[in-house]
Formats: structure tokens, C-alpha cells, sequence
């Protein structure tokens, strides 16, 4: 039997295929094909120089084997290997004046919430505005990544941004403006575009302050077209931080439902991930409802499909699946309406909705026929919710 050693590997689920992993390798150990990042195991050396180049954190995987994975296995994943039980080897191994304009563009995106929308009254203390138009931060790209099928009609890319020595501060929820560089027809300067972050607030991967972004690309959007394009190490100019309501509640208890359709699911990916670093299975747990197109234009990362139910609890709803009658968030949520008016009853729940203008109506109507099937009026309902900081909408 072979002596079990520590293989280095790269997790293909979470790696955005920017390279400068391999890149980085002093050795040529890292390689790639058309699929996969992989690591060769009769190269590397465990030399770690690839570990901290990472934007994501899915070179930092580590597998204890009797017989190492040889690069056609590792380019053939499509996730990592379990840990196998090695004999009696240890697993896992140790291995604020804010811009009109930015103001109106929120209180636009803001008002489905029916009036004044309120932060969670646990919420951390956002900062915001800190970088403008004027001055604003020079980001650059650690990556670009294409999360939809290469042949999806829907082209969304999941941007990794470093703000290299300076301080930007983001929470969960908070969204950040992107200038274009060029004129507007007028001959203007572009002003900045709002995105909502993905990542939670210590970074894209943990305790590197990176920020990501999931951008989807309209046909001709001059900032959606020139971000979708961006390259590893382009410079990106950035302003914000925005947004003072739209924020996660610090309490571990509080149940979070959450209900978005495409790049909708930026702040909930956030969410998800500071609640998946800090509180865990412990907290009071989230639902979400998330609708798309079809599997292969579904703007995100496996792993968070794999939390267990008591962290994230989710319905993927799908409107465009040939032989499949369409289905929109809003009727699976009719289908799930206990579970959802055991949510609208419990003071800890917070509701959070995000993405298109138009599933507002729709929602709506079943948030109200399941709030009063349980003889509560919804609108009523709302209104307390809201200002009580447990009811935020985000539509655009
Ligand atoms: P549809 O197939 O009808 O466009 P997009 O990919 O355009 O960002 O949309 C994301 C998802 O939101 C799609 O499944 C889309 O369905 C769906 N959608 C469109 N309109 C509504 C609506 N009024 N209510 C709920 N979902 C909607």
C-alpha cells in the first residue's frame, strides 16, 4: 500500500478560471484545459506561492490519498472529491451627501417597499459614499468569470474587483457604482452604473477585502457590455459604498425569506455566505426563492446549493424549460405558503426582494393571499414590517 500524502487541488466549482494560479506556480505544476484549473501531482512541491494569489480560495484545497488524482480525473470534475477514508490516517488534512442622481437611482430601486424602507434594527452601520465621482477608488480585476452556459442566451459574469492598499468598506446588501470610461452621447462623462455586491464584507474569499459582482449583459448597455468585457488586471473606477436599508440583521436569530429573479440574487449570495462564516447552522435560517430562465442561465455557485436545509432552505424556479410550464417565484411561493405564513407570523422574520421591476406585482399578490389566509391583512402587515426594518424590496 502507498504511503498517503497530501495532494494539492483546486476546487472547479468555486475557481473563476483567471490563471494566476498558474501563473504564479514557480514550477509549472498548474495546467489547464478548456474545463478545469488542475494541479499536477508529480510536479507540484506544496510550495504555497499559488495560495495567496487566489481571489477566490479555491486553490486552498487539500486531500489526503493513497493514490494522488491524475490530471485527466481532476480535469473531468465537475466538483471536488469526497475525502476518502484513508486507513487510520487523519481526513481533511491539516491541510453622506450623496449624489442626486446615485440618491434617485436608490430611492427608485428602493420604492416597491411602498414607503420609506428602514435598515434591520441589528444591522451594522453602513458607510457610505466614501469614494464619488470626483475621487473615486481605482479597482482592479482579479477576475472574470462567465456563470451561465457558454451557449445560454443570458450572459452573467460573476466580477472579482481588489482594491489592492485601499480601505472599502461594503456590507452585505450595499452596492457600488462602476464608471464607465468614455462620453455619453452628449458628450458627457459616464456617470456611475449600481451594482449590488455579491460577496459578504471580509471579501469574495474570506478576510481578503475583495469584492465581487454578479453583471449580467444587456444588449448594447454601454457599462454592462464594458464590465462583462473587463480582463484580469484592468483598472475599474469605483464609487460608493451605497445603500443604508437593504442590510442583513446582525441577529443570528433572525429568519430571513428571501425572493429574487437573475443578478437579483447578488445581495442574497452575500447573505448567504456572511451567515455561512459566522453563525452557521446556529442561525434562525433562510428561504429562498429564486427564479431564472433555466438551469444553465442560474447566476450561482454551486456550493451554496449544497448548505444544509437549516442554513439555506431553496426553490429554483424555472420560466423557460422546453415541455415545462413556465413557473415564476411568486407561484412556488403559493406552493410553499405554510412554510411561508409561518415565516409572515414570527416577528423575526425579514423579507428581502430583488430583481426584476416587474415580479413586484406578483409576489405581492401572494404574499397577500397567504397573509390573509392566515387573517392577517398584508398591507398592514407590510407597513409594520417595513418600518420595522423587515421588509426591503430592490427592483430595477
Ligand atoms: P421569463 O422567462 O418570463 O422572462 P431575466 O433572465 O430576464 O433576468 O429574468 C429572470 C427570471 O425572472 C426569468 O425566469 C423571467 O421569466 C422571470 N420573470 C420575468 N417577469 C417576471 C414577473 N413578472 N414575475 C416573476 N418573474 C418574472
Amino acid at each position: 500500500m502507498n504511503q498517503p500524502l497530501k495532494q494539492h487541488l483546486i476546487d472547479p466549482e468555486i475557481c473563476i478560471r483567471c490563471y494566476t494560479c498558474e501563473m504564479t506556480c514557480p514550477i509549472g505544476a498548474i495546467q489547464h484545459d478548456d474545463n478545469n484549473v488542475v494541479v499536477d501531482p508529480d510536479i507540484c512541491d506544496s510550495c504555497m506561492d499559488c495560495i495567496p494569489v487566489c481571489p477566490t480560495g479555491s486553490i486552498d484545497e487539500w486531500r489526503v490519498v493513497e493514490t494522488p488524482y491524475g490530471l485527466d480525473d481532476q480535469y473531468g470534475w465537475e466538483e471536488l472529491p469526497e475525502q476518502q477514508e484513508i486507513g487510520a490516517a487523519s481526513t481533511g488534512g491539516d491541510a453622506e451627501a450623496l449624489d442626486p442622481a446615485i440618491a434617485a437611482l436608490l430611492e427608485d430601486a428602493h420604492k416597491g417597499a411602498g414607503g420609506k424602507a428602514r435598515a434591520p434594527a441589528s444591522a451594522a452601520k453602513p458607510t457610505i459614499n466614501m469614494y464619488t465621482l470626483g475621487k473615486p477608488a481605482k479597482a482592479n480585476v482579479q477576475g472574470n468569470f462567465r456563470l451561465t452556459a457558454a451557449d445560454s442566451e443570458t450572459d452573467i459574469r460573476h466580477i472579482i474587483l481588489t482594491f489592492q492598499g485601499q480601505t472599502f468598506p461594503v456590507l452585505e446588501g450595499q452596492t457600488i457604482g462602476i464608471i464607465p470610461p468614455g462620453t455619453d452621447a452628449d458628450g458627457n462623462a459616464q456617470l456611475p452604473r449600481l451594482y449590488s455586491v455579491s460577496s459578504p464584507r471580509d471579501g469574495e474569499r474570506e478576510n481578503f477585502g475583495n469584492v465581487s459582482l454578479s453583471v449580467k449583459r444587456e444588449d448594447r448597455g454601454v457599462a454592462s457590455n464594458y464590465i462583462c468585457d473587463l480582463k484580469p488586471g484592468d483598472e475599474v473606477m469605483v464609487t460608493g459604498p451605497f445603500g443604508s436599508t437593504f442590510l442583513l440583521p446582525e441577529d443570528p436569530q433572525a429568519r430571513l425569506l428571501m425572493v429574487c429573479t437573475g443578478t437579483g440574487s447578488a445581495p442574497m449570495r452575500a447573505f448567504t455566505m456572511r451567515r455561512e462564516r459566522t453563525v452557521g447552522n446556529k442561525s434562525g435560517g433562510m428561504t429562498m426563492f429564486f427564479g431564472a430562465r433555466s438551469p444553465d442561465s442560474l447566476p450561482y455557485f454551486g456550493p451554496l446549493n449544497k448548505l444544509p436545509a437549516s442554513l439555506l432552505r431553496t426553490h429554483m424556479v424555472f420560466s423557460r424549460i422546453p415541455g415545462a410550464p413556465k413557473e415564476y417565484v411568486q407561484d412556488r411561493m403559493m406552493v410553499e405558503q405554510e412554510a411561508i405564513a409561518d415565516l409572515l407570523s414570527d416577528p423575526k422574520t425579514h423579507i428581502y426582494i430583488c430583481g426584476l421591476r416587474g415580479m413586484e406585482e406578483g409576489v405581492e399578490k401572494t404574499l397577500t393571499n397567504i397573509a390573509e389566509s392566515i387573517g392577517t391583512p398584508w398591507a398592514a402587515l407590510r407597513d409594520s414590517m417595513r418600518d420595522e426594518g423587515r421588509y426591503h424590496v430592490e427592483t430595477y
